[in-house]
């Protein structure tokens, strides 16, 4: 297999993804994920980070967890058809019930290329919840 090579786009800060840490999911858009101009439709985008965030919410509430707020969104990238999309996530603050992630989402454009760049940013916040959906306290760390 041909090793890695990333290319850095100079006029974003931040573009390389988190070398320590595996992504939680990764998904390819296709022509259906697209708006009318052909790019891939934000709120399709919208899901697919709180279902990205969501995964390590629930790891952390050892069940099943709603989510009550998106505190950030940001695109910084246009999300094309064919992208391979990458999505980080890191739980950033937890309080007696709720659990704040932050999502970063890189795509690997013209994957014969290679290049990978940073595409979305958001900060979300969830709730572990009962069978009953209330919202209940998170378990204690091992
Ligand atoms: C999630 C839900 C059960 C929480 O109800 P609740 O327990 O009465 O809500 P509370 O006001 O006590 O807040 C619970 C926690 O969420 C946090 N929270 C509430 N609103 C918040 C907001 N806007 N931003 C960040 N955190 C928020 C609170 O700070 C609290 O955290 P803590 O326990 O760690 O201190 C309820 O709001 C709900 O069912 N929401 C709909 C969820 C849903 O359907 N999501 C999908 C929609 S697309």
């Amino acid at each position: 297999m041909p090793e890695r090579t990333i290319v850095p786009k100079a006029s974003l800060p931040c573009s390389l993804p988190p070398d320590d840490k595996h992504a939680i999911l990764r998904v390819v858009p296709m022509p259906s994920d697209a708006n009318m101009y052909g790019d891939v439709f934000g709120g399709w985008i919208m899901s697919q980070v709180d279902i990205a965030g969501s995964i390590l919410a629930a790891r952390r509430a050892n069940g099943r967890v709603a989510t009550v707020a998106v505190n950030a969104f940001t695109f910084t990238q246009p999300v094309f058809v064919g992208d391979l999309l990458s999505f980080y996530v890191d739980i950033i603050k937890t309080g007696r019930t709720s659990i704040t992630v932050s999502v970063e989402v890189y795509a690997e454009r013209q994957r014969l290329q290679h290049e990978v760049v940073k595409v979305t940013e958001a900060t979300l916040t969830y709730v572990a919840t009962d069978t009953n959906r209330r919202s209940r306290e998170l378990p204690p760390l091992d």
